[in-house]
């Protein structure tokens, strides 16, 4: 197996590895370490099925049912997130974490390329322990010890009807849906592991911070929205058949980039399971 940083902020790429096959312990500890180190993990020229991809994620954590989506419907914890040619907006445009919304957010999730537009549809990854560490010594103390509050209903960045994000995905019906919709996590948090800071706010699912004005709270907010995309912290994994990412939603951010209209892509994605932020 062979490692290499894919830019100076984040993010590896592995290739001469096949996941689909059973892994050594010395393989399975150098990929954890990888993570823990990089953040994003690019494994390069992959031929997984949905309960291969599940048993790749299993390394990492508990694998969970994403809240609003169906699953296929012979592996419910894959999701498959789809872009028709005729859609106007894509899932997960926008910076954001992976369901901050929830008590306990992702640890981490895996997407795997499916089928792949003739040219753009990558993502980009940015280093919030980089954004954390960046900041002046105003803002760390303004907001030290406080939580933001996230919803998974945003409306003023999301249209008002959902189903043109989800467009041809197949939605959970709502009493199904099980979340909470605003929930409150330090706005500093600790990775459970590494026991870095990283700046834990997401674009498309902050509305808030805990004890502030709303004007003010904006205001501050959109700055730090600014400075979490600082191309400095930046990432960017161009996608090809076969490619499988994994990131580490308590210190990264992605953003699905939407330059591919009239094209279809469609990628398997797992979320794992995480902790409480603290
Ligand atoms: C997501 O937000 O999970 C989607 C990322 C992507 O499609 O690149």
């Amino acid at each position: 197996m062979e490692i290499r940083n894919i830019s100076d902020a984040l993010g590896a790429e592995i290739t001469g590895l096949d996941l689909a096959k059973p892994l050594t312990d010395a393989d399975k500890d150098e990929i954890k370490a990888g993570f823990l180190d990089r953040s994003v993990l690019v494994f390069r020229g992959q031929g997984l099925t949905p309960p291969q991809q599940l048993a790749v994620a299993r390394l990492f954590g508990k694998v969970v049912p994403y809240p609003f989506l169906e699953g296929l419907e012979d592996c419910p914890e894959v999701i498959e997130i789809l872009t028709r040619p005729s859609d106007s907006i894509n899932f997960g445009g926008g910076w954001h974490t992976d369901t901050p919304y929830l008590e306990t957010p992702s640890l981490g999730s895996l997407l795997y390329a499916k089928d792949l537009p003739p040219k753009g549809g990558d993502t980009l990854f940015s280093n919030m322990y980089m954004a954390y560490d960046a900041l002046d010594t105003d803002t760390k103390e303004l907001l030290d010890g406080r939580c933001a509050l996230h919803s998974s209903s945003k409306r003023y960045v999301q249209p008002a009807d959902r189903s043109k994000i989800y467009g041809a995905m197949k939605r959970k019906k709502q009493k199904e849906a099980k979340v909470n919709s605003d929930t409150l996590h330090p706005v500093f948090r600790t990775h459970p592991e590494t026991g870095r800071k990283a700046l834990y706010l997401s674009y498309l699912h902050t509305v808030g911070v805990e004890g502030m004005a709303e004007k003010e709270a904006d205001a501050l907010l959109r700055r730090l929205y600014e400075h979490q995309a600082n191309k400095a912290f930046i990432c960017r994994v161009q996608w090809r058949p076969g490619t499988l990412v994994i990131w580490d939603n308590r210190c990264v951010l992605h953003n699905a980039l939407f330059d591919y209209a009239g094209y279809t892509r469609r990628m398997h994605r797992v979320t794992i399971e995480g902790d409480r932020p603290i």
